[in-house]
């Protein structure tokens, strides 16, 4: 079976994890928990980094370290992973949903735009397997109507808008670095900001809230959503070889493409002028006109031996969510297509030409 993904781990990594464990910091402090937020939010281009202990924590503590009033609006697209919506819930937030667009699969601007009423103060843009999202009209939206912009980067990891890196456009950036993300560290993630007090709010949640003059007096809930110093060991070996990996995914993709390009049936990646797509997984959409959809595509494959993934079901078709009263009647047709339709190919580090050969003759073998 060629797998969906795969991490790469070098020597670094274990004499890290060696360090580490040798010197007894194996919690959330030690050398290694600074210095990879230093390097990460530097290489994000900001001055704040936030270690936690998963993405879905990280969209949490940014929503909440927001502080913005109960019952506001947050924009973000259907199209992405339960996490968003469950950030902006715990914070006591209100969802609204847009659709996405059928070639970046990011967060269709003009539709938020639509969207924004007196209630809204934040929109959440989620860069897709790679691609992200228009920022510059969607920063300039939120100038003009006075909104913060949470970036979930989890899957774009390098990625570039007009020169200026994933997660670090807007007001704070959120990673993962699950097995799976371009720089992994287990399980793990961070929030990334320019905004030393945003910054220092989300360390304190992180954190419990303890309090510095007095630790066990507590003015706010905190929670407990430390980093441990092993991870951020593995995160940092991982950090160093970025560029390797990001070379990796980008060279993957352009085997793919040659390959595919001329499949009439699929649809695949784009890269939108003034981006660099880092290609974390490289997607394909089924044409409407084949008699089967993305499931039953993914099973033939699996049975030639090729593993993938469904892309996201839309955050109104989810039962969990329907069931809090949200989204009744919503219909956001791209999301609904692409969630019907759409899959990722095997997209791990270690892939070769041969395994992106094997892949493309079973693709074309099931269609
Ligand atoms: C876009 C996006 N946001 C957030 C997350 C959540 O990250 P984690 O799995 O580390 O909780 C993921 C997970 O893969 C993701 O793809």
């Amino acid at each position: 079976m060629i797998p969906v993904s795969e991490p790469l781990l070098d020597e670094r990594v274990l004499s890290n994890v060696e360090e580490a464990v040798r010197t007894g910091w194996i919690s959330s402090e030690g050398r290694f928990i600074a210095e990879f937020e230093r390097r990460w939010a530097a290489y994000c281009g900001v001055s704040h980094g936030v270690a936690v202990c998963n993405g879905t924590v990280a969209l949490e503590v940014a929503m909440v370290a927001l502080a913005l009033p109960p019952g506001s609006e947050v924009i973000l697209p259907s199209f992405t992973i339960i996490s968003c919506v469950a950030a902006v819930l715990r914070a006591g937030c209100r969802p609204v949903l847009v659709d996405c667009e059928p070639d970046t699969w990011c967060l269709d601007v003009a539709e938020v735009a639509r969207k924004i009423t007196e209630k809204t103060r934040a929109v959440m843009a989620v860069h897709m397997y790679g691609h992200m999202a228009d920022m510059e009209p969607l920063m300039e939206l939120a100038r003009k109507f006075g909104l913060v912009v949470i970036e979930d980067a989890a899957e774009a990891h390098g990625g570039e808008y007009r020169g200026r890196r994933a997660g670090g456009i807007g007001t704070i950036g959120c990673f993962s670095f699950y097995a799976n993300k371009i720089v992994t560290t287990g399980e793990g993630g961070m929030v990334v900001t320019d905004d030393a007090k945003l910054a220092e709010r989300a360390r304190s949640l992180r954190n419990l809230c303890f309090r510095r003059e007095q630790r066990f007096l507590h003015t706010e809930l905190g929670y407990n959503f430390r980093m441990t110093n092993i991870q951020a060991a593995i995160g940092l070996a991982q950090i160093e070889r970025i560029d390797e990996h990001l070379l990796r995914k980008r060279r993957m993709a352009s085997c793919y493409d040659e390959r595919l390009r001329h499949v009439r049936e699929l649809s695949l990646p784009t890269e939108r002028p003034g981006v660099k797509n880092v290609y974390w997984m490289y997607g394909i959409v089924l044409a409407d006109a084949l008699p089967f959809d993305a499931a039953t595509f993914a099973a033939r494959l699996k049975e030639r031996g090729v593993d993938t993934r469904p892309f996201f079901l839309g955050m109104h078709e989810q039962p969990v969510l329907r069931n809090l009263s949200l989204f009744a009647g919503e219909i956001f047709p791209v999301t609904e297509r692409l969630a019907r339709r759409g899959l990722y190919l095997p997209s791990g580090l270690g892939l070769g030409e041969k395994d992106i050969d094997a892949v493309c003759a079973a693709v074309r073998g099931c269609l």
